[in-house]
Order: C-alpha cells, then structure tokens, then sequence
C-alpha cells in the first residue's frame, strides 16, 4: 500500500508527525526515496486510515478524508477551511497538526479531549471532525463565543439562514434608518443564533479597528462569509458521511477546572507563550465591545498579570496550577501534549518551554517527545516553537 503525503507538506516537524500518527494508527511503513510518500505493509485498516490521517492525501488511488475536508474553503489560506478562519484571532495554531495530534495520542470517536486554552476553537473542529468529544475552556468571554460559532452554528443553520436579511447590528445609532426596520439580532431566541451574529459584530468590531473598514457594511458581509462556510460544514458532513463528536465550551479558568480527577482521554493545549501576547490589549475592541471592564480581567488572564519582571514569576506559578490541574483530571496511561514556544525579553530568550517541561515533570509527568517547530513569517516575534509529549504514569 502507497500512502502519499499531502502535497503543501514542507517542513521536518510535519514529516516527524507524519510518522507518528501512522505509528500510532498502527501501520509499519518504510519512507520511500523521494520523501513525499511511505509504503505499508497490507494488513492496515484502509478505511480507518482514510477517515482519520491528517498528513497523508491518497492511500493507494483513494483520497483520504482530509484532502476533502481542506477543499470547503471559503479563504485563500489552506488552513483556514470551514469555520476555522471565524475571527482573526492570533496566536491559533494549525489545524492539521492538531487532527495529526488527536491520532498520535490514540483518541477514539466517542472519547475526550479537552482544551484548557480553548482560544479561538482549533482544537474543539479537529476533535468534532473525528467524532472525539471535545471540552474546551477559556478565561476569555470572546474565545468561548469564537469557539461555540465555530462547532455550534451547524446545528442552528435553518434559523439563522431564516434571519439573515432581516437582523441589524445591535449597537447602530437610530439615524439609520434602513436599519431601524429590521431588529436587533439580541431577540432570536437560540443562543447558538444569537451567538453567529454577535459573532459577526465582533468581526466587524475588528475589521473597523484594525482594518479601517465601515461597520455595518463589513458586519453584513462576515454574515453572508459565516453562512457559507457553516453550510459548506453541512455539506461536508453529509458527503463523507461523518459522526460528529460532541463540543462542550465553558468560560472559565485552566487553574481551577470544574472536571473530575482521572476523567479525561487526552489533552492538547497551547497555553499563553509567558507574556508573548497580550490577549487582554489584542482584543481589546471586541473585549470592549462584550461589556468587559479591561483592567478587571486582566487579573484573570495568564501571562498578563503584573509589570516587568514580575510578570514571569506569576505566569510561572499559574502555570504550576494549570499544569497540576491537567494532571489531575487525565486518565492515567494517556497523553497531554502541550505547544510552546520561548519569548525574548529585553533582549534575552526566556526558557519558558524548559520552565514548562519542568514544571510538569514535577507534577508528575513524564517527557516522551520534544518535537522543534519552526514558525514562519517574518513578522513573528517567534522563530520557533515546540511540541512536548507527556504521559502520566498508569498507576501501581
Ligand atoms: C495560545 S492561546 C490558545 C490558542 C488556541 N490554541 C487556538 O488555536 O486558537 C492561549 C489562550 O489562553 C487563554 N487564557 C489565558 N489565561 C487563561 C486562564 N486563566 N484560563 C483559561 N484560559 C486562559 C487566552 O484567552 C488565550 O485564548
């Protein structure tokens, strides 16, 4: 059996992932010479492999399920597919080694993932894709809006198709006329469809902030981008036949996870890189435009409290509190795998990928793989990022 590797593949990191996840879907294969493919061995499950690889395009003459769902793209981004571009959220990591992530720590459809950085969703699509159960938490009333939209809307199309046209922004002054005749998206009575429009206003609220772009106008349009690119989820679902799995987003904090001990299957999160971004200031427009008082959550977010060097010192010990929290409500015998990268401050690198290794060793994890990332892109402030691995111990 040939397995061909997607043709955007390019960097080391995905290829050392391309290996793992067919390790981890038991398949022996050798990479053959040209590196762009591997041959297996007959006796692996070709219709599990289809469904499931993220790095692999054709097994043998059939494409697999990923080549397909990359295809329902509403942008110009290949990792954008779906609903994965809702909001320009920054710091989102990549989709497909997140699906590639979810089958080297072996989850099954049915089992559970969870998020305690939830961000903008990318872990709750890739675990629905699979029909893994996803909990996905954040400390950020924008992050659970962005997710919820995301996995949710699917559910609630023929509503919100049904008002699309006749809703209005919720906080356009009254000298609009036009506007006036048509009610605020506030009195649909779903909260999933209440959420798609706010959704839309709070893209608009960045696109007026951070692009220069007319309100009203940009709110329209991101309603008309969000309905196709829900009903291309749709659509999706019924042409590859998929089971989803159940997303459950809850606002709340990864130091004090409200999941009991030893109940979850697998964790993949990428936690505030330290003080790398600021998620309060970033966001700040929409955070506004939610009602938040600014300088109130900042005491909550990860990474944002306090000034200059004492900044490291409390990200470190919220860390210590999330990284116990992980500990305690994963299975025992399975896999939390965090992404990470160093920040520089005032010209000197801070080892908070090392800080965070350590600190979950402590809490008793133990390392299996450190697998180096590069982040392209000039503008970043980042060159490179890593993948840790852990396990927590089957107990005695
Ligand atoms: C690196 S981002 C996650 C991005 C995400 N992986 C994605 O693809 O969009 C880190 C997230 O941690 C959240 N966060 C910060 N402090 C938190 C806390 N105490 N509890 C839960 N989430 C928190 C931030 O709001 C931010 O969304």
């Amino acid at each position: 059996m040939i397995l061909r590797l997607q043709s955007n593949i390019q960097f080391i990191y995905e290829l050392a992932l391309a290996r793992m996840e067919l390790r981890s879907l038991g398949v022996s294969f050798r990479v053959r010479n040209s590196l762009r493919s591997f041959s297996a061995d007959g006796t692996a499950d070709t219709s599990t492999l289809k469904h499931r690889l993220a790095y692999c395009e054709k097994i043998d003459d059939d494409f697999t399920d990923y080549y397909f769902i990359q295809k329902y793209n509403q942008t110009r981004s290949v990792n954008q597919y779906l609903t994965h571009w809702i909001y320009p959220y920054k710091g989102k990591y990549h989709p497909q080694m997140i699906r590639s992530l979810l089958n080297i720590i072996r989850l099954k459809p049915g089992e559970t993932v969870l998020d305690p950085f939830i961000g903008s969703g990318t872990t709750a699509v890739e675990a629905q894709l699979l029909g893994i159960n996803c909990i996905g938490i954040d400390v950020s009333r924008l992050c659970t809006l962005i997710s919820k939209v995301k996995t949710e809307s699917i559910y609630a199309f023929e509503e919100v198709k049904r008002l699309a046209g006749s809703v209005a922004p919720s906080n356009v002054e009254s000298v609009q006329s036009d506007l006036m005749r048509k009610r605020s998206w506030e009195a649909a009575k779903d909260e999933r469809v209440r959420n798609f429009y706010q959704m839309a206003e709070m893209i608009a609220h960045s696109d007026q902030a951070r692009r220069g772009k007319d309100f009203v106008k940009s709110f329209y349009e991101n309603i008309d981008k969000m309905m196709e690119s829900v009903n291309d989820y749709r659509n999706l679902c019924k042409e590859l036949a998929l089971k989803l799995g159940n997303v459950n987003i809850i606002e709340g904090d990864a130091r004090h996870l409200d999941i009991p001990a030893n109940s979850i299957d697998g964790i993949i999160t990428s936690p505030p890189y330290s003080i790398a971004l600021n998620y309060v200031e970033n966001d700040a427009h929409s955070l506004k435009a939610l009602g938040y008082d600014l300088n109130k959550i900042k005491q909550d977010f990860i990474g944002v409290r306090g000034s200059g060097f004492e900044k490291f010192k409390l990200y470190n010990e919220d860390m210590r509190i999330a990284i116990g929290e992980m500990y305690r409500v994963l299975k025992p015998g399975r896999f939390c795998v965090i992404v990470i990268g160093n920040v520089t401050y005032r010209s000197e690198e801070v080892q908070t990928t090392n800080i965070v290794i350590e600190t979950c060793k402590s809490e008793g994890f133990q390392l299996l793989r450190k697998v180096d990332k590069i982040i392209f892109g000039l503008y970043n402030i980042m060159q490179k990022e890593y993948i840790l691995i852990f396990k927590k111990p089957e107990e005695r």
